[in-house]
């Protein structure tokens, strides 16, 4: 089967296209052929051994054997089952979400039925389901499951035109709370269109001295310090950062010193939020924004534009039938 590997850490090129066997279900294993992947920011990560002390699990030097095809999310058929597969059968649409084994830049991808996928409700394309899994997931994670956002309270979502953040501003504005939005003016209009009450432009204002008082600030891009938003921070409010050491040793802190608390993590048990993801899909309640589309073989150009920082929404990677030239 055609995949995409990389071999060591560094820029895009480090991607190359390999063949590889084509993996076999075994005991309570899925064989997925994948027809939509994606390029996140976290993969990007990985692929040039970002932050440094990540490579504590990912591989000191080289990316270790496990991580060498990345892709997070995918949306496929399930060509195969082992013997004790009981949920799914040959022909089912899938999407989901393969966390540490990633993997999802190839034809095929093997995983156990309990793991983080679930059907594609009917007249989902691949690609759009594909674009749903992780940011939704972390965003509904973080919203829901960390913090229960409750009707009245005001949320601002840093990085509200990101993959995370476009969910995020949904989930919150569905939760009954308030919801403020920042990104640059370009993507105002988007923003303001997934239902956010006010946007800020950051790079006109700065929300931080806009006077406004928040329950939860979220943010999805990393772009913001706890001690920079305990100013807009209500007295028992939460700040909600994706990444980063620092928080998770502030997080510890601020458990026992009381006022605004730091709440980190990583959303690595998706079932829950892939029922309620699957849920709004079937009932059309949920906006997808892809903001471009590559075809497998040209991964390295998807891997440069989401490297600038500045993706809309989701990059989504179709995997066609057929030779690729490797
Ligand atoms: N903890 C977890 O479980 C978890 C799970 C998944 C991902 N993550 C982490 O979450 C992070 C973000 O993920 P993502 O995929 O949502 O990001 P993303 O889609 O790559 O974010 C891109 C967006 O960020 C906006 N942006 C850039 N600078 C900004 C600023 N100063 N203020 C506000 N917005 C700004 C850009 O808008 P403009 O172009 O308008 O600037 C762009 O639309 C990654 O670091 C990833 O590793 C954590």
């Amino acid at each position: 089967m055609r995949a995409v590997m990389f071999h060591r850490y560094g820029p895009p090129e480090v991607l190359t296209q390999v063949e590889l066997p084509k993996p076999e279900p075994r005991g309570d294993q899925v064989q997925i052929r994948v027809h939509a992947t994606t390029v996140t920011s976290a993969e990007c990560g990985m692929r040039r051994g970002e932050p440094r002390w990540g490579r504590v699990i990912i591989g000191p030097f080289r990316p270790r054997s496990g991580i060498r095809v990345l892709g997070l999310e995918f949306a496929g058929e399930v060509t195969a089952i082992g013997p004790q597969v009981r949920r799914y059968r040959t022909g089912d649409r899938v999407f989901g979400f393969t966390g540490f084994a990633v993997g999802a830049n190839a034809e095929f991808k093997c995983l156990a039925e309990k793991a983080s996928f679930t059907t594609i409700p009917p007249g989902v394309g691949y690609p759009e389901a594909a674009a749903t899994v992780d940011g939704f997931t972390t965003a509904w994670h973080f919203l829901r499951q960390t913090v229960r956002v409750r009707p009245g309270q005001r949320v601002l979502v840093i990085g509200a035109s990101g993959s995370i953040g476009t969910y995020a501003v949904q989930v919150a504005k569905r939760a009954g709370a308030t919801v403020h939005g920042v990104c640059s003016g370009r993507n105002v209009k988007l923003v303001e269109s997934l239902g956010a009450d006010r946007v800020i432009d950051y790079t006109v204002e700065d929300f931080a001295t806009s006077g406004e008082r928040y329950d939860v600030v979220f943010d999805t891009v990393s772009r913001s310090s706890f001690a920079q938003c305990r100013k807009v921070l209500a007295p028992r409010g939460s700040y909600l950062p994706t990444t980063g050491l620092v928080n998770n040793v502030l997080q510890l802190r601020t458990a026992l010193t009381g006022g605004p608390r730091v709440r980190t993590g990583m959303s690595v048990r998706k079932h829950a939020a892939l029922a309620e993801l699957r849920g709004l899909l079937e009932r059309g309640d949920l906006k997808i924004v892809v903001d471009r589309t590559y075809p497998l073989d040209e991964i390295v150009a998807a891997h440069r534009y989401v490297d600038s920082g500045h993706k809309v929404g989701n990059v989504v990677i179709t995997v066609p039938s057929g030779a690729i030239p490797l």
